[in-house]
């Protein structure tokens, strides 16, 4: 057979999957090129693993077809398919030692000299030294390490990973995100990985795709879904936003000017996803590091070219790199300003009046007629 690069792009199209009523996940259409990390990111419940449970073969779809490379797989059983998944319980088998785990896909397909490659694939991720332990020896991200090098010795043409950190502490899981990326770029195939965690997903993946309640709301690469949110979950799902409604006011050159509690705002036309018209509604977004902090006394050394709002501040927490503030505004409650610690200026404390004010070229525009909240995590989803 003819290999190309593309042997490993994974291609759904209209892929969908209801139960009963309920609409799991709407019809899809996705690629995901050879030898990409890509990432599915969402909330609980928004229909990843149900996307990937249909790569891999194990759900079948009520609509649509799976394509890799060339190859519908869409009727292939799991097994027949180039693929393999590692989920976030191991399943390592307990009374094999690691060795055995991971030579267990060669010895099922009856290959009887396997000692080549699996000390190749221990070494892969670092475990050359724990071959001869059991799994129950090991820490909990050299047990995920060992299902990694057993998923991969049978060459898959994608690794399938549905959540595989999250059963690890803070720490470690950030030290295997680096583990995992540096993995896959030194076997160079195709990853798709889902998390819940938009900083994991950042971290690791070359594009991402934010899934929101069993729909792709927006793919791109981690800096342009941050820099470009296109809807208001994005813009609060990655990160925060400060979302501001605002009315337009009138269009110059490239430039939308809108009003918001009582003053005036540069928005460029650009950078706006929503249609604008004169009188219309749009919301107005910055991101809390892209906006500096003043004490109202020193408003007038400000620019006149920079978007500005005033407000008092309501909370501040210090938190090493940056003072994280809270402003109250006419225009927005409950502003976020994120400042690097260089020179604190003793002033801006609770109860202090500010200018907040940034380059207009920082601000983006987003379509009024969504929830400003959507997307927004709140204390009880945190703890889940
Ligand atoms: N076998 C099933 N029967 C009925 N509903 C299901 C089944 N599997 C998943 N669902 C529902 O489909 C939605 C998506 O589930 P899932 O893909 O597991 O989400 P995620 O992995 O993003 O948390 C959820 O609302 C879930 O309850
Ligand atoms: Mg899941």
């Amino acid at each position: 057979m003819m290999t190309t690069d593309s042997s490993g792009d994974v291609r759904l199209s209209g892929i969908g999957k209801t139960y009963g009523s309920f609409t799991a996940v709407h019809p899809l259409d996705l690629t995901v090129p050879q030898g990409s990390f890509f990432a599915l990111l969402g909330a609980s419940g928004c229909g990843k693993t149900t996307t990937l449970r249909m790569i891999a073969g194990l759900e079948e779809p009520s609509s649509g077809t799976v394509h890799l490379g060339d190859q519908d797989v869409t009727h292939l059983p799991p097994y027949k398919r180039p693929v393999n998944t590692v989920f976030q319980s191991y399943a390592l088998f307990p009374h094999l030692d690691i060795f055995e785990n991971v030579a267990f896909g060669l010895r099922r397909r009856g290959i009887k000299s396997v000692k080549k490659q699996v000390d190749e694939m221990l070494e892969l991720v670092q475990l050359g030294e724990q071959a001869r332990k059991k799994p129950h020896q090991l820490s909990g991200g050299q047990q995920q390490r060992v299902a990694v090098a057993r998923a991969l010795i049978n060459h898959p043409k994608v690794l399938l990973l549905d959540e595989p950190l999250g059963a690890l502490d803070l720490k470690l899981r950030r030290q295997m995100q680096l583990e995992l990326k540096r993995i896959q770029t030194e076997v160079g195939i195709t990853f798709i990985h889902v998390t819940h965690d938009q900083e994991e997903a950042m971290t690791m993946a070359d594009t991402v795709a934010v899934m929101n309640a069993g729909r792709v709301e927006q793919l791109g690469s981690p800096t342009d879904l941050y820099e470009n949110p296109q809807t208001t979950f994005v813009a609060n799902f990655l990160g925060t936003s400060n979302l501001i409604e605002a009315e337009v006011d009138s269009k110059t050159g490239g430039e939308i000017v809108v009003r918001a509690g009582g003053g005036k705002l540069l928005l460029p036309e650009a950078r706006c996803s929503a249609s604008t018209t004169t009188g219309g509604k749009v919301l107005v977004g910055v991101r809390p590091e892209k906006i500096s902090l003043a004490h109202a006394d020193d408003a007038g050394e400000i620019s006149e070219a920079r978007n500005r709002i005033t407000g008092k501040i309501v909370d501040s927490s210090f938190i090493g790199v940056s003072t994280q503030y809270v402003v109250d505004s006419p225009a927005c409650p409950g502003f976020e300003v994120y400042a690097q610690n260089i020179d604190r200026d003793p002033r801006l404390v609770p109860g202090a009046e500010v200018v907040l004010h940034w380059s207009p070229a920082h601000t983006f525009g987003l379509d009024a007629a969504q929830d400003i909240d959507a997307g927004v995590e709140t204390v009880e989803e945190e703890a889940a």
